[in-house]
């Protein structure tokens, strides 16, 4: 029986296709170092995987992650384009060091496969909207650099030696789970947990930015499907996973305020150091190549969002 591991496996992303592959029936190895994942995000499922407490900047560890494995989902990051601009140097190493020490651990091991969390935010502010694939990427911020660097290390090894990798480059994942209090938090579990507190979101500019915000499940489901299409199909390639739609600050704002019964405006405040402006995405690669479709729009997304915090 095929085994599988998630790195980042109390994440956000990762508890969340944890629980998928294990609902599944499938045999699920956990790696987590609780730097930004949470216990509290294993508690439904722990008493059915094998877990393993690591850091990804740890390649000793990492080999022992990798041992008797057959698919990786490599969701382990130090997310946040705003941390790394602030501390690049401890992004930089677990998000480059960590995914080449997976990288290593993988091909020691006989991997078959790696799907691996990569980010949108590698296009950067060129223009040309929505996003596709073939775009030459123009990353600002370190951490977009990070996860592209991360990208081209998964095609190499899949020209080189053979280990089947494919990359999906999130669009703004959002839903239950996201952290909501850090200063580093996504903007929607930001602005939910604030306005169900009755504190007033600020935002960075004037709210005229927008993202192809993606419910968390759209996400689960193309790791599933990309982890057993046609390697003819997927290997060594990159695809956008996102709904192919742009919401703006301003509108997604008034929209969380209606679900949570929130009526202050927002307050207005400077751009971000980093940030791109824009962010749309074609879809239809990861359509074509492994039957991708979103299947829980924004406002359904927002709505189960808000109930959950
Ligand atoms: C997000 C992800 C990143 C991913 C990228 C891919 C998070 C934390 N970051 O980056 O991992 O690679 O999408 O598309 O999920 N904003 C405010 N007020 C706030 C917080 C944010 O106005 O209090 C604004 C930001 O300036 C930005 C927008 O909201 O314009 C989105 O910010 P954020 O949620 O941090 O996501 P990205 O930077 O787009």
């Amino acid at each position: 029986m095929a085994r599988y591991l998630v790195t980042g496996c109390a994440g956000f992303l990762g508890s969340w296709i944890s629980q998928a592959l294990i609902e599944r029936g499938e045999t699920v190895r956990g790696f987590d170092n609780f730097e930004t994942g949470r216990k509290q995000n294993l508690v439904d499922i722990l008493d059915r995987m094998e877990f393993i407490e690591g850091d990804l900047r740890n390649a000793d560890e990492v080999a022992r992650a990798c041992d008797g494995i057959d698919y990786i989902l490599h969701q382990g990051a130090l997310p946040s384009v705003p941390r790394s601009v602030k501390d690049p140097r401890t992004s930089h190493t677990a998000n480059i060091d960590g995914t080449f020490n997976l990288l290593e651990g993988a091909r020691a091991a006989g991997v078959k496969r790696i799907v691996y969390a990569a980010s949108s935010s590698a296009y950067g502010n060129q223009p040309g909207f929505p996003r596709k694939e073939t775009m030459v990427p123009m990353p600002i911020a370190p951490y977009p650099v990070q996860k592209l660097a991360g990208e081209l290390y998964m095609r190499s090894y899949w020209q080189v030696y053979g280990l089947e990798t494919v990359c999906l480059r999130y669009f703004n994942i959002f839903g239950p789970r996201q952290v909501p209090d850090s200063p580093y938090s996504g903007v929607m579990a930001k602005f939910t947990l604030l306005m169900l507190n009755g504190e007033q979101p600020t935002i960075f500019g004037n709210g005229e930015q927008g993202r192809d915000f993606t419910y968390v499940e759209n996400a689960v489901s193309a790791n599933l499907l990309a982890l057993h299409a046609p390697a003819e199909k997927v290997a060594g390639k990159v695809f956008n996973v996102a709904c192919g739609e742009r919401h703006t600050l301003n509108k997604t704002y008034e929209i969380l305020a209606e679900l949570t019964g929130f009526s202050k405006p927002p307050l207005y405040g400077p751009e971000r150091t980093g940030d791109i402006q824009n962010s749309l995405a074609d879809i239809s690669a990861a359509r074509e190549a492994f039957g991708y479709e979103p299947l829980v729009g924004f406002e359904e997304g927002l709505r189960r969002t808000v109930e959950w915090y």
